[in-house]
């Protein structure tokens, strides 16, 4: 089994299944004086995951007896008291894993389906942890657009990059030990805290972005130190914008440190990134770039009205892995990676897999125009935003080894603000802040379509009854008519969105549908940039130890704008259409709502 992979070859072991799991729970690097006696085997039972509890939107994710057994367990380790009288004002946060019980990574193999090879990516392990404290810095950092650098700044990066090669590779800031940071925190290579039945994710939740944030900030202080240069900020990948496109050209010369191999072959310069990408569309220039405009605005704008549609859903101790994503996370963030994957290799390496992502140089050049939109969305939308404010959130916490290789526990409330961080990003034009989407042109509608503002007829042939159909297999176009309740007040803090819950695929396989409302035909060409198209579904292999093959997640889009924009804001029904793009039959639907949401 391991054969069939080559990248990166070294990597494979035994197969996932030959991995004793161990039951009892981990010491906890915070508090090895006292054991988890109070955490009892029913409390860890594996009863919660496979995500039964995220069948919707509730957020309680598991029973409340376990999780008070195991938050009691917990509160006597991290010095929490007055527990008898409230055991459920217990804060619970995700908290920084053990590194001593780092175990192989899982990583599903696409050319069999259900079976997963194990990969080795923990670090080395450290005793000695440092609480992050705030940088002393004179002068913010300024992230640079990567096609903008000049050849003074590519050679420090370049040879910044060949150092970090260079070193040992047991050093934990070596260039593989760093890629391997985002194989452990994302392949289920670590546990939950006081949960070791559920894995440790720091995809598709609201720790989404403060990981990636800070992994990047701990990359750059590294790549920084090894050339001396304490200024030294990283590249972003400036796909929002027409000329920073294509794959940028120092990533794309194959003499350079920061080139990779592992792409697609079809991808470099000068062909443009597809935003929304599931398979090549034959678009010119300036279609592509328009369209790609469009889903900036549609995800930015639109789709990230509120902090959980930005950020993604809640994520806390004893919770199952993959709640939700956010808008971005789930759109432009994996059309990315998965257009940058090299699809001749098994997993579509680097890009095309979470496991070896961190492989690609580019990979951090992406993440840090994702982290610079965390930036822009607070502070250049129409809408004012601000980030949670959860202590939950806020004390989620991550182990990174900083530039002096030392270990260094830092929390979500260290990162929310990046000049606190001591960087900021180069300021360049936001061309998709107007690139809002328009209803279908005229041009586009078939010729039975009826007018705007007249929902579709429900006797449409193809309409499925809601109450009985439910789940539903995408194997082909399916359209379901969905009722909501019509809006009486005008509330700007309030997003309607259209909830697809139950949404249950396998963890390997690779998934994309698009969802629109109120089309007539399936065969109309409906994208980004048409007001009827309101988001797309995507799922990236990836794997996990103790949540079985299944990925049952849950994710919402926000609905008011297009509503209003189709003149629907006054009907009661709306038509949904799923469109499968990738992964026909893969992936069913439990049910479909629409329902008002605020933060
Ligand atoms: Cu942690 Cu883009 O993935």
């Amino acid at each position: 089994m391991a054969s069939t992979l080559n990248s990166p070859s070294s990597l494979f072991t035994l197969p996932i299944s030959s991995i004793q799991t161990p039951f009892l729970p981990k010491t906890p690097e915070l508090g090895k004086k006292k054991p988890f006696n109070l955490v009892s085997k029913r409390a860890v039972s594996c009863k919660a995951n496979n995500g039964k509890q995220n069948n919707d939107d509730s957020s309680s994710s598991l029973g409340s007896f376990d999780r008070r057994d195991v938050l009691l367990g917990l509160g006597s380790l991290y010095g929490a008291t007055n527990l008898v009288s409230d055991p459920f004002a217990l804060a619970a946060p995700i908290y920084a894993p053990d590194l001593s019980q780092c175990g192989d990574a899982t990583v599903p193999l696409k050319k069999s389906p259900g079976t997963n090879v194990s990969v080795h990516c923990c670090p080395p392990i450290s005793t000695n942890i440092i609480d992050f404290k705030p940088p002393e810095f004179t002068k913010i950092r300024s992230r640079p657009a990567a096609h903008l650098v000049d050849a003074e700044y590519v050679e420090k990066f370049q040879e910044a990059i060949k150092r970090m090669k260079a070193l040992d590779e047991k050093d934990p800031r070596n260039f593989t030990q760093q890629a391997k940071v985002h194989c452990a925190y994302c392949n289920s290579a670590y546990e939950q805290m006081g949960f070791p039945s559920q894995d440790l994710q720091i995809h598709n939740s609201w720790l989404f972005f403060p990981f990636h944030r800070l992994y990047l900030y701990f990359y750059e202080r590294i790549l920084g130190k090894l050339i001396g240069d304490p200024d030294f900020a990283l590249p972003f990948w400036n796909w929002d914008s027409p000329k920073g496109m294509t794959i940028p050209a120092i990533y794309a010369d194959s003499t350079s440190s920061v080139y990779d191999a592992k792409r697609n072959a079809s991808h470099q310069p000068p062909v443009l990134v597809d935003l929304d990408y599931s398979s090549d569309k034959n678009l010119s220039k300036e279609e592509m770039i328009k369209a790609n405009l469009c889903v900036m605005y549609r995800q930015m704008v639109k789709g990230s009205k509120t902090k959980t549609l930005f950020h993604g859903k809640e994520y806390r101790m004893g919770y199952a892995p993959d709640p939700g994503a956010g808008t971005i996370e789930n759109g432009i963030h994996l059309s990315v990676h998965k257009w940058v994957g090299d699809p001749t290799q098994p997993l579509k390496e680097d890009m095309g897999n979470f496991y070896s992502a961190g492989y690609d140089p580019l990979f951090y050049a992406h993440h840090a125009n994702l982290d610079r939109m965390w930036n822009l969305w607070k502070t250049k939308l129409p809408k004012q935003n601000t980030d949670f404010t959860d202590a939950d959130w806020l004390d989620s916490s991550f182990l990174f080894y900083d530039e002096n290789a030392n270990l260094v526990r830092v929390r979500v409330r260290d990162c929310i603000d990046s000049k606190n961080l001591g960087y900021d990003y180069q300021s360049v034009n936001i061309p998709w802040l107007e690139s809002k989407p328009t209803p279908l042109a005229k041009s586009k509608l078939v010729a039975h379509r009826h007018s705007p503002g007249q929902a579709i007829a429900a006797e449409a042939n193809n309409i499925i009854a809601t109450s009985t159909a439910f789940p539903i297999v995408l194997d082909k176009p399916v359209r379901v008519e969905v009722p909501r309740q019509k809006k009486t007040t005008v509330d700007d803090d309030e997003e309607e969105v259209l909830i697809l819950q139950n949404i249950q695929l396998d963890r390997d396989s690779s998934v994309k549908f698009d969802v629109c409302i109120n089309i007539t035909d399936t065969d109309t060409p409906v994208g980004p940039g048409d007001s009827e198209f309101v988001g797309s579904y995507t799922n990236i292999p990836h794997g996990h130890h103790h949540q079985g093959s299944k990925l049952n997640t849950y994710l919402s889009f926000p609905i008011s704008d297009a509503l209003e924009e189709l003149e629907l804001e006054n009907e009661a029904k709306i038509v949904v259409t799923l469109l499968p793009k990738e992964g026909e039959g893969l992936v069913s639907i439990g049910n479909i709502k629409i329902d008002r949401i605020r933060d």
